[in-house]
């Protein structure tokens, strides 16, 4: 097990900032218009510090012909041109994993800016009008505007199905983790989480292969949830993977 980028990584401004964005976030399809210039720009930096690495954050604009694909069973995204595309330097290690982090904090900074988002992986590659680097692949687009409505209720797994035993048994910062990771995105809403508790570790694992977004996602909402105890991260192997480690308060 290694140490994890996301360590140190997030101010205590900007986790207490995304805690309090998470219970606001819903996947916006319906968009009233763009964000405004104000906001553009305050994105514009949140995609530079928030970038871990092996991953770029680059803001654009839909082509005429639109970015998004349409899916059964869920509204098609329109309303807003704007759009940010969460890239990955797949050359280095972990960089599918930070990419779904750096995308996440992304949409807690845009909510908190008062932005609606959706993580999109249903898009046109070709529509994408950003140049890419060598290594370089488009993971997801994040669809940004102003929304033009409330969103729906979340539809969610119990905490009983996404916990390896009973979490009201674990102190209240691994259950509030837990919590915290029950709440977040993921494709298709399938929640490919897992987590157990023993001792003073918390172990996110994952319940289908190659979910790397869905589990960097995860693994930033279980830091936020746990913000009030002292912890550090460390990777894991196989389905495992991450561990967060309780460390003795100050
Ligand atoms: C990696 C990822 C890819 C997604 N791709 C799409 C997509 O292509 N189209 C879409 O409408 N929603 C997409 N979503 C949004 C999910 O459907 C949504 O997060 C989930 O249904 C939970 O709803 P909520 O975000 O409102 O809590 C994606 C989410 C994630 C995390």
């Amino acid at each position: 097990m290694d140490a994890c980028a996301v360590n140190g990584f997030f101010s205590s401004a900007q986790i207490e900032k995304y805690s309090a964005a998470v219970p606001k976030r819903r996947s916006v399809r319906a968009f009233k218009g763009d964000p405004d210039i104000g906001q553009i720009s305050a994105l514009h930096y949140a995609a530079a510090r928030v970038a871990l690495p092996g991953v770029r954050i680059a803001l654009g604009e839909a082509p005429p012909g639109g970015l998004y694909r349409r899916l059964p069973l869920v509204e098609t995204i329109h309303g807003s041109q704007r759009y940010a595309a969460v890239i990955a330097d797949e050359r280095i290690p972990r960089a599918a994993i930070h990419a779904g982090i750096s995308g996440e904090a992304f949409i807690l900074e845009a909510v908190a800016l008062g932005v609606g988002t959706c993580w999109v992986a249903a898009f046109k590659r070709g529509g994408v009008n950003i140049p890419l680097n060598e290594g370089e692949k488009v993971k997801a687009v994040i669809a940004l505007g102003v929304p033009a409505n409330e969103g729906g209720p979340r539809k969610r797994k119990r905490l009983s199905e996404i916990c390896a035993s009973d979490p009201s048994s674990w102190p209240f910062w691994a259950y509030n983790a837990a919590e915290y990771v029950r709440v977040a995105p993921s494709a298709v809403n399938l929640q490919p989480w897992r987590l157990s508790f023993a001792g003073n570790t918390l172990t996110l694992s994952s319940a289908r292969a190659g979910a790397n977004l869905d589990m960097g996602i995860a693994l930033l909402h279980m830091t936020l949830g746990a913000r009030d105890q002292r912890h550090m991260m460390r990777w894991g192997e196989g389905k495992e993977i991450a561990s967060l480690i309780a460390e003795d308060k100050l």
